[in-house]
């Protein structure tokens, strides 16, 4: 018999068990930038687009966040449990992420992986998205670490948001 869970619409209140699943999934990298506020206000603003994946137990076993800036979608964190991998759970999230874009009017989405995260290239290639070799990240810090306004030159996070 196929393995059970539920696709819900991401809410605050799973903040912590997805926090927890993202800390233990390699692939994914964590910053000050997932915060519980910064988590809240991704969430706020970003309506009906996150989604998590719970087991009949009621445990988390999956999650994504998405966003839409108005011209495209990007998503963040997909992760699903290790022991509830290969059952479909991280296509059905991303497919349920991806109708709500498409629903935004968004004709197209993307997301950043980290380079060496060769299972999680494989896991996209598989469900159709398409590495693009003309064209490279670039990221800098647009509030400098002391608080003040003017960013110094360099001081990006090296990792940035990569991880889905
Ligand atoms: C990547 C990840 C989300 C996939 O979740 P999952 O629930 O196991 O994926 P699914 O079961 O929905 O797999 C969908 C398809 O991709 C394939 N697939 C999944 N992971 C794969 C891998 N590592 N290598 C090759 N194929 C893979 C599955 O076989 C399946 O294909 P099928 O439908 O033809 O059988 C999960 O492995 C994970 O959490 N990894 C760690 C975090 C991570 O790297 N996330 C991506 C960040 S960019």
């Amino acid at each position: 018999m196929a393995a059970t869970y539920t696709i819900r619409e991401f809410s605050i209140a799973d903040y912590d068990a997805a926090y927890a699943l993202w800390e233990v999934s390699e692939g994914i990298g964590l910053s000050a930038a997932d915060s519980r506020d910064n988590i809240q206000s991704f969430l706020t603003q970003n309506p009906g687009l996150s989604f998590t994946a719970r087991s009949s137990d009621g445990s988390l076993v999956g999650a994504v966040l998405a966003s839409c800036d108005g011209r495209r979608g990007f998503l963040y964190h997909c992760a699903v449990a290790r022991d509830r991998r290969g059952q479909g759970i991280g296509r059905q999230l991303v497919k349920r992420s991806i109708a709500a874009l498409a629903q935004r009017g968004m004709r197209k989405c993307h997301i950043f992986v980290l380079a060496d995260n060769e299972e999680g290239r494989r896991f996209w290639r598989k469900i159709g998205w398409e590495e693009r070799h003309t064209i490279l990240v670039m990221s800098r810090d647009v509030i400098a670490m002391d608080g003040g306004t003017a960013p110094r030159p360099g001081t990006a996070e090296r990792r940035s948001e990569a991880g889905g």
